[in-house]
């Protein structure tokens, strides 16, 4: 049969480009099966049907690591032994939550009272034009609603190298933008002048993720070193959505580093130029993980905000529909609780912790890390295959994520109990040189 049409062989070789190693793409054993054994569903693939697949990344290691006494896979804030630990802010909202809020629908693009909310504490970080924040279900939604505003096949994205696996699966998979990645670092330090050169293969729109603490690198550039890359952001020549993924914000264990997101410093930017749009939410800054509360803002006012406001609850209104009210009620609780910064100050100190326990053991261990200072994660590059340490520590009862495109393990700091941080490190080190 003819439905693999030479569009979809055009882009095999497009992923192949742009860096995926594989003999075929990862959709094409699903599309055989489908042809194989329902010929009519695989017929009616749209072009985004038949990329699509699941991406075995992080989780699926992290549900090989479930077991271990010592879990290192996951972003998200644990006990060190799998237990949750919520802000007391939380936790009392998800008892006091009346079955009214629960129960019956949230407004289209989320509460008014929770989006003003968040946005004083936005404007609370800096100043400068901003939308009402648009309540998104978690920040992957959020960055899903941009890319199908924002990317398809004609739009450069350009996306941090470390980056997050699923900016991939969001831009490019499922709209089919073209893929750069432009290197955080150079020769082990923050590449001063990767953003001005990224932007140059921006035909004709493009689409720029930043990600301050950053996954999987865990850094946060200072004011100094980030300078060059907004100058270079305000200057394009070609018109740019910039996003700005805060998902780690307010994790920040280092004096000299941005405390707040690059987003503020772009709110300014000359709207014939850039756009800049702020992902943010609930899920690691309030430690609400399951909750699935984001937050899309545009740096924007005038009647272009409500144009924007227009389009994305429209895009809302088509995939999700409203965000769920059960978690809106949860957060909206939590903001307005007066002890929640001291609470969140709570969970940073204990961050802050096993951070420096990490920094001194990769130390005194002698490991070559790349910068980290914020965030939930360290990467460490290792030599040879990062997938056979992972088994090795894995045999040790040790969890960790392994990057075989960085030739890289990720340690989340986030979930390991700072007394376990040092064995942990340890047994890395013995494991790398055995
Ligand atoms: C950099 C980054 N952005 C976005 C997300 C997604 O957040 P959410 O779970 O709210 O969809 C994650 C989650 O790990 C992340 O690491």
């Amino acid at each position: 049969m003819q439905f693999f049409s030479h569009r979809k062989h055009e882009w095999v070789l497009r992923w192949r480009v742009s860096g995926y190693t594989g003999s075929m793409h990862p959709s094409d054993p699903l599309n055989l099966t489908l042809e194989n054994h329902h010929p009519a569903a695989f017929a009616c693939l749209t072009e985004v049907g038949k990329r699509m697949y699941f991406p075995m990344g992080i989780p699926a290691q992290a549900v090989e690591a479930k077991a271990a006494p010592i879990n290192a896979t996951i972003g998200q804030l644990t006990d060190g032994l799998g237990k949750a630990m919520p802000l007391q802010a939380i936790a009392n909202g998800i008892r006091g939550t009346s079955p009214n809020d629960a129960t019956l629908y949230a407004p289209q693009g989320g509460r008014r009272d929770l989006r003003e909310a968040w946005k004083a504490r936005l404007d609370a970080s800096g100043t400068g034009p901003k939308s009402l924040p648009f309540c998104t279900v978690g920040l992957t939604h959020g960055l899903s609603l941009l890319a199908d505003l924002f990317v398809d096949g004609a739009t450069d994205v350009l996306l941090p190298d470390p980056g997050w696996g699923n900016y991939r699966h969001i831009f490019e998979t499922k709209n089919g933008g073209r893929m750069h990645r432009y290197p955080v670092f150079k020769d082990g330090v923050f590449c001063a002048d990767a953003m001005e050169t990224a932007l140059k293969t921006v035909e004709t729109t493009g689409v720029v993720v930043l990600n301050f603490p950053g996954n999987p690198t865990g850094y946060t550039p200072t004011r100094a070193e980030i300078k060059p890359w907004l100058d270079a952001i305000r200057r394009s020549e070609k018109p740019i959505v910039v996003i700005c993924d805060d998902a780690y914000a307010g994790f920040v264990y280092d004096q000299d580093c941005l405390q707040t997101s690059p987003f503020h410093a772009l709110c300014d930017a000359d709207p014939h130029r850039v756009l800049a749009v702020k992902v943010d939410g609930a899920t690691k800054e309030l430690s609400f993980f399951g909750g699935r509360v984001g937050f899309v803002t545009f740096a924007v006012d005038g009647p272009a905000t409500e144009a924007l406001e227009h389009k994305i609850k429209g895009l809302a209104r088509a995939n999700v529909s409203t965000a769920p009210a059960i978690s809106q009620a949860v957060v909206l609780a939590a903001l307005r609780d007066p002890d929640l910064d001291r609470q969140q100050s709570e969970l940073l100190a204990l961050c802050q912790q096993r951070y420096e326990a990490l920094r001194s053991s990769v130390q005194s261990a002698s490991l070559q890390c790349l910068p980290f200072n914020s965030g939930f994660f360290l990467l460490l590059p290792v030599g040879g295959d990062p997938h056979a340490l992972r088994k090795r520590l894995l045999d040790r009862g040790m969890g960790i994520v392994a990057l075989p495109q960085y030739s890289a393990i990720r340690i989340a700091f986030s979930s390991t109990r700072t007394e376990d941080i040092p064995v942990l490190i340890k047994a890395i080190a013995e494991e790398i040189n055995r």
